[in-house]
């Protein structure tokens, strides 16, 4: 049986072959198999040397067994890189490139800008408490603002935060003076989709309470941050606004970037486009903060992200920003 296994499996030429040499002598019904079923039969001499012999060839031919079919295995991967081809001259498949959407850019851009000049970022939440997002910013119930602010709300106490302000309160219920941050997030607000509105957009607060600030304050860092951001040639304006959570309070435009201010289609004749609201800390809203209005004082705006990188970007829809077009996305 050794030797005949033997002949067998020097000649074997596929891996096929080779299962069928294993069954014929170690399968179920092979040769060696019935040699050692047939064991009970002998005599109590002959067993242990039969056994022994049996146990031997076993071995044997499970050892070259093992040796053919990594031989053959290996002859077979070498056949088949033999006959690949693979031709180098065959265009792959190309992935095109991402971009970073204009709204993030403008968000990281204006971060940059203020975190520059010493501001942290704060966060908070969406879902927000009718406390945070109205009371603590002296909007009490019944105020007509809340009808200007179009609010979706959850419950009677929560809102979907109608813009970033909230975030003030909630820091300067943590923190005292020196306050420095700028909040950039999502605001939602039950507008019909058009060209400048949609039911959310974002905006970037900032606040800063310390001792002795002043409008003068608030008027420089905005002219430092529209520059920035438009151009050093960039003018502001302040034009006098109402907002509860602010006294005085201001709306603030910049000089158009398509004309420079004599008037252009952009600014419609303008020669200014609004940008953003701000004013002194309403010292109601410093009290409710836990903050001591007689000590400290602050200013604070809040500015609408798609409208600026509407004017950065000189775009005309604010529906682009959330259609997904690549062929709009890739020009910025
Ligand atoms: N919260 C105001 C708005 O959403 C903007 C603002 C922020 C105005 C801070 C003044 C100060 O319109």
């Amino acid at each position: 049986i050794k030797n005949q296994a033997e002949k067998e499996l020097s000649t074997a030429s596929s891996l096929q072959e080779l299962e069928s040499i294993r069954l014929k002598y170690l399968g179920k019904k092979g040769e060696l198999t019935s040699v050692l079923r047939g064991m009970g039969a002998l005599s109590a001499e002959e067993r242990p040397i039969i056994g022994q012999i049996a146990n031997h060839v076993r071995s044997f031919i499970e050892e070259r067994l093992e040796e053919t079919e990594s031989t053959l295995d290996r002859k077979e991967k070498e056949l088949k890189l033999g006959q690949e081809v693979i031709d180098i001259t065959m265009p792959g498949t190309s992935r095109g490139f991402g971009k970073r959407h204009p709204l993030t850019q403008v968000i990281d851009e204006i971060k940059e800008v203020f975190l520059g000049m010493g501001y942290q970022i704060a966060e908070g939440p969406e879902i927000e408490l009718d406390y945070f997002n109205f009371e603590a910013m002296n909007i009490p119930k019944n105020h007509p603002s809340r009808d200007v602010q179009d609010t979706f709300y959850i419950n009677d106490n929560v809102v979907l935060r109608t813009h970033t302000s909230p975030v003030q309160a909630r820091v300067m219920k943590t923190q005292q003076p020196p306050i420095r941050i700028i909040c950039p997030g999502r605001v939602y607000r039950s507008d019909e989709v058009d060209a400048t509105h949609s039911p959310v957009f974002h905006q970037i607060e900032a606040l800063v309470v310390d001792k002795g600030v002043t409008m003068g304050d608030l008027v420089g860092t905005l002219k430092v941050f529209a520059k920035v951001l438009f151009g050093e040639g960039t003018n502001i304006r302040l034009r006098p606004h109402h907002f509860p959570f602010t006294e005085p309070s201001a709306e603030v435009d910049v000089s158009c970037w398509g004309c420079g201010g004599s008037g252009c289609r952009i600014c419609k004749g303008e020669g200014w486009v609004e940008i953003l609201g701000a004013g002194m800390v309403n010292p109601k809203v410093l009290r409710e903060c836990g903050i001591d209005p007689s000590v400290y004082s602050g200013f604070a705006f809040g500015l609408g992200v798609e409208r600026v990188a509407m004017a950065r970007f000189n775009i005309d829809d604010m529906r682009l920003f959330t259609e997904n077009d690549v062929r709009f996305l890739k020009q910025f």
